[in-house]
């Protein structure tokens, strides 16, 4: 008897032999979308195999179409068109009418690029520390001058690190190191941090001249898995990370005003890099939305080569 564990249905479906993988979770009752009838015309039916991915038939010539137009990962199969013929367990992608109208249009329109995909990336949150008080003093314009200054030397760090910019969020960047081939993500993720910690310095000298204010940046780092895709409507949709990596970077920035310290990294940046970075004090933190107390280390610099 092979069994095939179905999720989110939590259902799990027995048969003798081998099976379509569409059929037999039809027949079965598991509610899975199929709008071309099994044709390898919708992509409705595509699954993420978490398990057992190597014992299913190989992609037929359709499917392997599919899945180049639609950039899907390996583990991403098309039920209607894989035969089970050992024991598997998989996770329907497409859950609703909604992920039914978004996988449709993707047919239709062409739309280019992963659905999602698991990668480990060291993430990168950098705030500008006291930016309410400032912006409500200045003068708008003078503000997205002074931002855009930041910004401007914040990408160029990051990039030349090997880096991506994902996100500019109000006076926050965020950076995703290892999206792209980098051999030490973390590093290149610490170093960044460094150097928009010296871009920051730098502003500071223009804008305590010009403004009589300062200009001082916080600096989070993690590292960890994240599902990288498309987020966003059809024509707005662009490729980020989610996952509580990125979540956790955040509150090592804020933490960063609680201890008085301009970077932290948690545990498995820290456990990475501790041949090349210098490390100062470390910290037991209580971190909003993580059960728990988290491990985070203050960040001093680069070693000095030996
Ligand atoms: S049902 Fe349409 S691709 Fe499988």
């Amino acid at each position: 008897m092979t069994d095939i564990d179905c999720q989110p249905d939590a259902i799990t479906v027995s048969f003798d032999g081998e099976a379509n993988l569409l059929e037999a979770l039809v027949g079965a009752g598991v509610p899975i979308t199929h709008l071309c009838g099994g044709r390898a015309r919708c992509s409705t039916c595509r699954v993420r195999v978490a398990a057992g991915l190597d014992d299913l038939s190989s992609p037929t010539e359709a499917e392997a179409a599919m899945a180049q137009r639609l950039d899907f990962p390996a583990e991403v199969r098309l039920a209607c068109q894989a035969t089970v013929s050992a024991p598997l367990t998989m996770r329907r992608l497409v859950l609703d009418k909604a992920d039914e109208e978004l996988a449709s249009q993707i047919g239709r329109h062409g739309l280019h690029g992963p659905i999602g995909r698991d990668i480990e990336v060291a993430v990168l949150f950098a705030d500008v520390a006291g930016f309410t008080p400032m912006a409500e003093a200045l003068p708008p314009y003078d503000v997205v001058h002074m931002l855009n200054r930041f910004f401007d030397g914040a990408s160029h760090v990051i990039e030349s690190n090997g880096g991506r910019v994902d996100n500019y969020i109000g006076d926050a960047v965020l950076a995703l190191f290892g999206v792209d081939d980098l051999q030490q993500p973390t590093v290149a993720a610490i170093e960044s941090g460094l150097g928009l910690l010296e871009v920051a310095r730098e502003l500071n000298h223009y804008v305590e001249r010009f403004y009589g204010r300062s200009f001082r940046v916080r600096v989070g780092v993690d590292y960890g898995e994240v599902v990288f895709g498309l987020v966003g409507a059809e024509r707005s949709a662009r490729e980020t990370a989610i996952g509580d990596v990125v979540n956790v970077a955040s509150r090592l920035q804020a933490a960063n005003k609680e201890v008085g310290t301009e970077m932290l990294v948690s545990d498995s940046v820290f456990s990475g890099c501790r041949a090349h970075i210098d490390f100062g004090r470390s910290f037991e933190l209580d971190l909003r939305g993580k059960v728990g107390r988290v491990r985070a280390h203050e960040v001093l610099g680069v070693k000095a080569p030996t």
